[in-house]
This record gives C-alpha cells, sequence and structure tokens, in this order.
C-alpha cells in the first residue's frame, strides 16, 4: 500500500471495533480486490465440473474471468479469458467443451492448455514486432491448487503459498472427501445464485454468528414449529425441511457451547448445530455403504466430525456435514455475488444425496424462508455503514480470547471476525503488495 493508506489502517481496525469505512468505500475496496484478492488463494470449481479433456468451466477469480480447462493428460488449467489481440472474451457459456479456444472476434485460437494456436493471415504480422511464435501471446494461466478435488487460484506471483494458506482449515475439505463412500466428490447440477446488496465481508462475518438466528430467522422457527405439530399430528414424522428450520431455534446455551475454531489467514469453522445423522433407513443405507466403503473406524470419525461452517478467506466457505459449497464474487463495494453448490457423495445412496439438495434448497434458496431474513439483514447492515465514517462496528463480543491460528471460542463470539480483520491488515499491509 501507499505510505499515507498504510498508516491510514491504523484508523480503520482496531483490535475489537472496525470503521464504518472498510465496508463501504470505493477506494479501499479496490485496494482489497488486488491485496486480497488476487494475492490469496481463490476458490474456481471442482474438478468434478471438467471431467473430460476439453471441459471448461467459466468463471471469476478476484473480478478477472476464467476457464478452468481439463487438458489431455488429465491436468487442469485456469486461463485468462481474455484474448491476446483486443482482449476480448473468448468464452461466454459457463461450461462446456472444446478442442481448441476460438476468439469470437477476429479468429485467434489457442490450445486448450493457453499456447496460440493460429492467427489467420500471419503474413499480414511479418516484420511488425508481433512474434506469433512467442510464448508470450498465451493466454496467462494462474497458479493453481488441487486439493482432493477442489480447485483453487492464485492470481498474483506473489502470496502465501497454498500449504501454508490452507493450513488445518483443511480438515473440512478433508471431511467431506471422507464423507463419501467411493472417497470422491462431483457436483450435482448446477447452482443458486444470489447477488446480495452488501460489502464481502458481512456475509463472511454472519457464517458463525450464533447471536443471529434466534433474532433474525424468527418467523421461520415460528413457521416451522407450527408445521412440525401438524406434522407430528397427522403423520408422526417431521419433514426434514422443517427439521432443518427448526435447527435456527436452538437456544443460545445451545449455541454457546458449539466449538468455533479459527486458523491462520483468516480461516475458521464451527461445530454443526443441525444433526445429519437420523433414525431412518436413508441415513442406515448412507452408514453402511460409508463403512463398507472406508472401514467402520473410518466412517465413525468422520461422522463424528461434524461441522456446521467453515470459511476460506476471502471467498469460500463449505457446509461439509451438508455437502455445501458457496463461492464468494465481490462485484462492487456494495455488490455480492454468491453460489450455491452442493456436491454428491460418490457410493452414496441417491435418496441421501437428495438430503443434501433439500438442505441447499431450504437454507441457501433466495426464495427459501431462511435466506431473505439474513439477506435483509445484510442490506440494512450496508445502508447503516454507507451513511457516514464515524461509525465502528463492534466486534467486541467475548473479546477475550486471543484471535489467530489454533484459537478457540464459541459461536456467541466475534472471535472469528477479529481472526479475519487480522488476516485482512495482513494481506492490506504486506510489503510485496505495496
Ligand atoms: S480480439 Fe480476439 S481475435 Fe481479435
Ligand atoms: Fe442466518
Amino acid at each position: 500500500m501507499r505510505n499515507r493508506e498504510a498508516r491510514s489502517l491504523d484508523d480503520l481496525v482496531r483490535p475489537d471495533a472496525v470503521n464504518a469505512r472498510v465496508y463501504s468505500d470505493p477506494a479501499l475496496f479496490r485496494t482489497e480486490m488486488h491485496n486480497i484478492f488476487t494475492r490469496s488463494w481463490n476458490y474456481v470449481g471442482h474438478a468434478s465440473q471438467v471431467p473430460a479433456a476439453g471441459d471448461f468451466f467459466h468463471t471469476q477469480v478476484a473480478r478477472r474471468a476464467v476457464i478452468m480447462m481439463r487438458l489431455d493428460d488429465g491436468d487442469i488449467r485456469v486461463l485468462r479469458n481474455r484474448c491476446g489481440h483486443r482482449g476480448a472474451r473468448i468464452v461466454t457459456a459457463r461450461n462446456g467443451h472444446c478442442n481448441v479456444l476460438r476468439c469470437p472476434y477476429h479468429g485467434w485460437t489457442y490450445h486448450p492448455d493457453g499456447r496460440l494456436k493460429s492467427i489467420p493471415l500471419p503474413d499480414g504480422y511479418a516484420d511488425t514486432g508481433l512474434d506469433v511464435n512467442d510464448p508470450g501471446q498465451r493466454l496467462p494461466a494462474l497458479r493453481i491448487a488441487n486439493y482432493r478435488g477442489f480447485v483453487f487460484a492464485r492470481l498474483s506471483r506473489t502470496g502465501p503459498a497454498f500449504e501454508d494458506w490452507l493450513g488445518d482449515a483443511r480438515r473440512a475439505l478433508d471431511n467431506m472427501v471422507d464423507r463419501a463412500p467411493d472417497g470422491e466428490l462431483e457436483v450435482a447440477g448446477g447452482c443458486l445464485r444470489a447477488i446480495q446488496r452488501n460489502n464481502w465481508k458481512v456475509y463472511l462475518e454472519n457464517l458463525h454468528d450464533g447471536m443471529h438466528p434466534a433474532v433474525v430467522h424468527q418467523s421461520s422457527i415460528a413457521a416451522s414449529q407450527a408445521q412440525q405439530r401438524r406434522a407430528l399430528a397427522e403423520t408422526g414424522e417431521v419433514p426434514l425441511p422443517v427439521q432443518i428450520v427448526q435447527g435456527n431455534a436452538q437456544s443460545l446455551r445451545e449455541l454457546g457451547a458449539l466449538e468455533v475454531s479459527c486458523y491462520a489467514h483468516g480461516h475458521s469453522d464451527m461445530r454443526g448445530f443441525r444433526e445429519p445423522r437420523s433414525n431412518d433407513t436413508v441415513f442406515a443405507d448412507y452408514q453402511a455403504a460409508l463403512e463398507a466403503g472406508q472401514g467402520t473406524d473410518n466412517a465413525t470419525a468422520t461422522l463424528d466430525l461434524n461441522i456446521h461452517n467453515a470459511n476460506f478467506y476471502p471467498n469460500f466457505s463449505v457446509h461439509p456435514s451438508f455437502m455445501q459449497v458457496r463461492v464468494l464474487f465481490p462485484l462492487a463495494v456494495n455488490r455480492t455475488l454468491i453460489e450455491h453448490w452442493t456436491l454428491r457423495l460418490k457410493g452414496a445412496p441417491d435418496a441421501f444425496n437428495r438430503r443434501n439438495i433439500v438442505y441447499a434448497n431450504t437454507v441457501h434458496s433466495p426464495s427459501s424462508l431462511i435466506k431473505p431474513d439474513d439477506l435483509e439483514m445484510y442490506r440494512r447492515v450496508q445502508d447503516g455503514v454507507t451513511e457516514g465514517g464515524g461509525l465502528w462496528i463492534s466486534n467486541h463480543r467475548r473479546g477475550d480470547g486471543e484471535a489467530g491460528d489454533g484459537a478457540h471460542s464459541s459461536a456467541l463470539s466475534e472471535q472469528f471476525i477479529r481472526n479475519q480483520y487480522g488476516a485482512w491488515r495482513d494481506y492490506m499491509d504486506a510489503p510485496d503488495a505495496r
């Protein structure tokens, strides 16, 4: 950062509070995009989205369009989606298959690994200084890491090494893969997308917030209680969506008993408060398949680790027990796109995988009973912070514990938010980002 900005960081972030400007200042947002999003590891997609050579998936990393591409040798590349001629987007489809990437403007073509393949009428470039064989003419490839099928990319040459960045937070991803009887995951269908009217950090700061469900989700809790009474009277069973909504009805004492763990680089995870185990045949069939595939001891240890949300700062969050993947794309200082994907456990009964789709529709769909409650609160926070820089946002709750790698607290603490701001400071203030 420039010196003036570096000095101003002390005016923006205190150990237990942050100035409202960090959510509303467009200049700070641009600095965040460069210092945080280009220098950290961003989740790009799941390897199962490009199963065969030539398959591609089109998305964004740090507000740059990128193409995740499967090559003939099985490797995955993440390429900038920008033609080397005049900069046109080469791909606009969300996903597809091609043997060659052909720019739709003047027809330059590229190999799937990004090398320039051909230019129409190449004689026109003789003695012009543009060498069509120059490796610099290729589509730039991002640094990538494929962790058990989860593909991450970093745009900048500088920033943390992947293994260091992921650290012990990896246990949530391990737990997801370990839940698959065949040891593999794959994306199930498309995704739910919602543009939120809030700064990107507002979303991440909600994901272990145990203080909010009883208040924000009061109406859906009340509705589900009525449904539960009716269902029990009529059938003696409570439908899964009702059980899921009821999870928000837990007392503050119960939520206070849920452990939240912090990791380096702003990551964190939280113990689950919805019980993914159940006494029905669907779960029994799944457990039998998992035990057959992974062994009884491994299956038990895997199912015992019930993580509700795990955040990988700054753009990725998963819910391991219900196979949910959330990808965060900052669009502007007050606009954030979130995509919700559900993963399928290979080797699990279809009925068990459908439960995770039910979870997505019940909790993450913009038309669910739950999601609009959160979106409305995020919007109200954004309205408040946009009014002026004099406001300080409190991160005091349970302020006695140090934030940082290995710190533990509960779902009633704001320690994980302080941990995120520790990472925010480190990224914003890094010498190699200036
Ligand atoms: S912009 Fe791509 S070929 Fe001209
Ligand atoms: Fe919520």
